[in-house]
């Protein structure tokens, strides 16, 4: 069966890393048909509009989308393009890797961000010039799916819930209860970690935890904290899932200080696009690009961000002749 991925480069580096994934994803040869489209400062520039009406649709229908990075009109690229999948959680990773400056080098972490509420609904009011408010919704059916998708992705092994429930006892107490319940329903083992814990605890021994279930805003901010754990913003990736499709993209931004040089580590994008093949049921494509990708990190060529000196072009040349 044909697949069809949309593939949005987006501003500066998406520009270069973008493509340097399609490359890796065409030399495995997969039933895939590539559809480009325009996002982000560049086409508002041109057009008016960050996120051209035909990109999104595009992402709505395709079965799954490449996504690079927007510069400034990031926000109003990334929330709609992950409403277009219908996205209800975020994968991160968090993996340290061998030839890669590391504050912990064992770390190796999986986040399942709650993608949809939270305090990032969206319920945000200025009452008076002295107090402004922020609601924070939890909803039993979203706390529900992150949870059956968290019991999928660690089959028996279990995960851990991080929350602050002590304190936030409607919202975060749904939240635990929601998702400890789903995973006792399915035979899976869950702990549970207060969410400011979890942040001294990681530090201390990431290997204490494996795949970590969490709301919106925790999950973000605990996610970019173990990103400075595994030391390079350049080689984390993410997921945004959803029913039917999915989003998938590097966690870095545009990065204007090194755009258009050709030198832009492609690592987390080519590791998103192993996620989506993984997605796509390319399993064994999928293990072949982290493979790839971890003996190029360990062995170079290396991009300037890891200490080298290689071009985007040559690390990209590197992992596919590994493939
Ligand atoms: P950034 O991630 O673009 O860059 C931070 C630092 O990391 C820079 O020094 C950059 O050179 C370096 N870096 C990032 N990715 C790299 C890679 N693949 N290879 C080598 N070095 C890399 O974050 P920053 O500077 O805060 O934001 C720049 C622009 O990106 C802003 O306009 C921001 O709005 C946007 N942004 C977009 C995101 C998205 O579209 N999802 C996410 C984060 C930022
Ligand atoms: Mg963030």
């Amino acid at each position: 069966m044909t697949h069809e991925i949309a593939v949005i480069p987006g501003d500066g580096i998406g520009q270069e890393v973008v493509p340097a994934a399609v490359d890796v994803l065409e030399a495995l040869d997969p039933e895939f048909t590539f559809t480009e489209a325009e996002a982000g400062d560049a086409v508002e520039t041109e057009t008016g509009e960050a996120l051209p009406e035909e990109t999104y649709e595009l992402a709505a229908s395709a079965d799954a989308t490449l996504f690079g990075a927007a510069g400034e009109t990031a926000a109003d690229v990334i929330l709609p393009l992950r409403e277009a999948v219908d996205s209800f959680v975020n994968v991160r990773p968090a993996k340290a890797y061998p030839g890669v400056d590391a504050v912990r080098p064992e770390t190796d972490l999986v986040f399942l961000r709650e993608n949809t509420e939270g305090v990032y609904a969206g319920h945000e009011d200025r009452l008076t010039k002295d107090v402004a408010t922020l609601t924070r919704v939890t909803t039993q059916s979203a706390s529900r799916q992150l949870a059956e998708f968290a019991c999928e992705y660690v089959d028996a092994d279990g995960f851990t819930i991080a929350h602050k429930a002590n304190v936030m006892r409607e919202t975060d107490g749904l939240f635990r209860d929601t998702v400890a319940s789903v995973a006792e329903e399915r035979g899976v083992a869950t702990d549970e970690v207060l969410m400011d814990a979890f942040a001294t605890r990681v530090c201390l021994d990431p290997t204490q935890f494996d795949v970590v279930a969490c709301p919106n805003l925790a999950g973000d901010v605990l996610s970019d904290l173990a990103a400075g754990l595994v030391g390079g913003l350049g080689l984390l990736p993410s997921a945004n899932i959803g029913e039917q499709r999915a989003l998938f993209e590097p966690v870095h931004g545009t990065a204007p200080d090194i755009a258009g040089r050709g030198v832009a580590n492609p690592a987390a994008t080519i590791i998103s696009a192993a996620m989506l093949l993984e997605y796509l049921d390319y399993g064994e494509e999928a293990d072949a690009v982290h493979a790839a990708v971890e003996s190029t990190l360990a062995e170079g060529p290396r991009t300037p961000d890891l200490g080298g000196d290689a071009s985007t072009a040559d690390v990209t040349n590197a992992i596919i002749d590994r493939l």
